[in-house]
């Protein structure tokens, strides 16, 4: 019998987990300097916290989540993003009478029902940041400038950095009134998904990538041009934060995201280099979903990126090698095996990464599998070297060999590395 992974699902298998490391590493550093922390919350949730916060008529919901009925019969789904289940925790763990403002992180994997294509994956991996209980912009701009250092690390070159505004309670309605208006007029000439998109909810057909909208939509009127003047203000002020950080963006009046709880400043960084999924990282404000949840009236504001994206965008301008082992520790002849034990815990102790034989196998087999190994030193524990003390060490690039004791020849390590 031979299984294979799920479609839209992958492996991580060492040659590339190398990198996530890296991308990972980098991240928590880059994060924990701007005082966030991580929080970690169950893979599964009630669907119900998706349908209503992510939004029942947008593609997420609609299409492409996992939901299935647990041994009770309730409604259970992977969680296809992070962001309402950190609003759940904040809520549920009272998170909101620690001062403000409250700073989270994750990293973990999500899970849509997609049609897979390069960089769309149904199994994807986001690291994640929300943070709450800031109205003002410069929140959301060191969000932007956490990515731009965050992906300049990584040597990512030509990204753009996409805002738009949303508006809120007090706009929207009037622009939708417009929207809808004017979709009205055009409605047989847009695709079919944007004809079922119009009835639900119209905002995405701005969305929409197929060319014949595309041309039906070139004078459809912008959410930007409706804004209050409280929106119109903080959107303002946010641009002044995001030059202050000396950060190139554009307006893009056509991000409308594809979940429904953002409010105000949304974003979006994009790449050229990744065909149709060019968005490599995205988010923006959502002032009214803790209320909307039952907790107090918090303003808050995140983002996400994709890492496998993001894995693929950097790993050719990264010069990460996988991690080899320094040292192999042979044996030769009868008897040793303790001092085997001993010497190989002892420089693991001290950090080298150590490589052994496990089966009985000749010392000759044992310096060619150290060889294969590229190990950069081999030290060879025999019967003869214990009475004395002394090890066998050889350097194998350099050709060099010698003999010293265990304590010499961590220094030697030391030295080395
Ligand atoms: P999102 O735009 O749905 O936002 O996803 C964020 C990023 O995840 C995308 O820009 C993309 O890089 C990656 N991504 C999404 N779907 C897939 C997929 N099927 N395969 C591979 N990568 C994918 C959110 O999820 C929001 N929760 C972001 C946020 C946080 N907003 C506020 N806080």
């Amino acid at each position: 019998m031979k299984f294979n992974s799920l479609r839209g699902m992958q492996d991580i298998i060492p040659e590339e987990s190398h990198f996530w490391q890296h991308i990972e590493e980098n991240a928590r550093g880059l994060l924990e300097l701007h005082n966030y922390h991580e929080i970690r919350t169950p893979i599964l949730e009630q669907a119900e916290l998706f349908l209503r916060s992510i939004g029942e008529d947008t593609d997420i919901v609609e299409k492409e989540m996992y939901i299935f009925n647990d041994k009770k019969g309730r409604r259970i789904a992977l969680r296809p993003e992070g962001t309402a289940s950190v609003v759940r925790a904040y809520i549920q763990n009272s998170l909101f009478n620690n001062p403000s403002p409250q700073k989270f992180y994750y990293i973990g994997p999500m899970f849509r029902y997609e049609r897979p294509q390069k960089g769309r994956f149904r199994q994807f991996h986001q690291i994640g940041v929300e943070c709450f209980g800031i109205t003002a912009p410069s929140v959301e701009a060191e969000l932007i400038w956490i990515l731009k250092q965050f992906f300049e690390k990584l040597n990512l070159k030509n990204l753009t950095y996409e805002i738009n505004s949303l508006g809120c309670k007090k706009c929207r309605p009037l622009y939708k009134e417009n929207l809808f208006k004017f979709l009205n007029n055009m409605i047989i000439n847009l695709c079919n998904d944007c004809q079922r998109r119009f009835g639900k909810n119209p905002l995405r057909v701005l969305d929409c990538k197929v060319s014949g909208c595309r041309e039906v939509l070139k004078d459809v009127p912008f959410m930007i041009d409706f804004l209050c003047n409280d929106c119109k203000a903080h959107f303002s002020a946010f641009q002044n934060e995001l030059d202050g950080y000396g950060i190139n963006y554009f307006i893009n009046p056509k991000i409308v995201r594809g979940l429904d709880y953002y409010t105000g400043t949304v974003f979006e960084v994009t790449t050229t280099m990744l065909g149709a999924q060019n968005a490599i990282a995205a988010g923006g404000r959502y002032d009214e979903l803790v209320e909307y949840f039952g907790g107090p009236s918090t303003p808050a504001a995140g983002f996400a990126i994709g890492m496998e994206r993001l894995v693929e965008l950097s790993k050719d301008n990264l010069s990460i090698e996988p991690k080899r082992p320094l040292v192999y520790v042979a044996y030769a002849g009868k008897g040793v095996d303790r001092e085997v034990k001993r010497v190989i815990s002892e420089l693991r102790k001290e950090g080298f990464i150590v490589e052994r034989a496990y089966e009985e196998v000749s010392l000759k087999n044992q310096l060619k599998k150290a060889d294969k190994l590229r190990v950069e030193w081999v030290i060879i524990v025999g019967e003869e070297e214990i009475k004395r003390a002394l090890y066998k060490w050889k350097r194998m690039r350099e050709g060099t060999q010698g003999e010293a004791s265990l304590e010499e020849i961590i220094k030697l390590l030391r030295v080395s590395i």
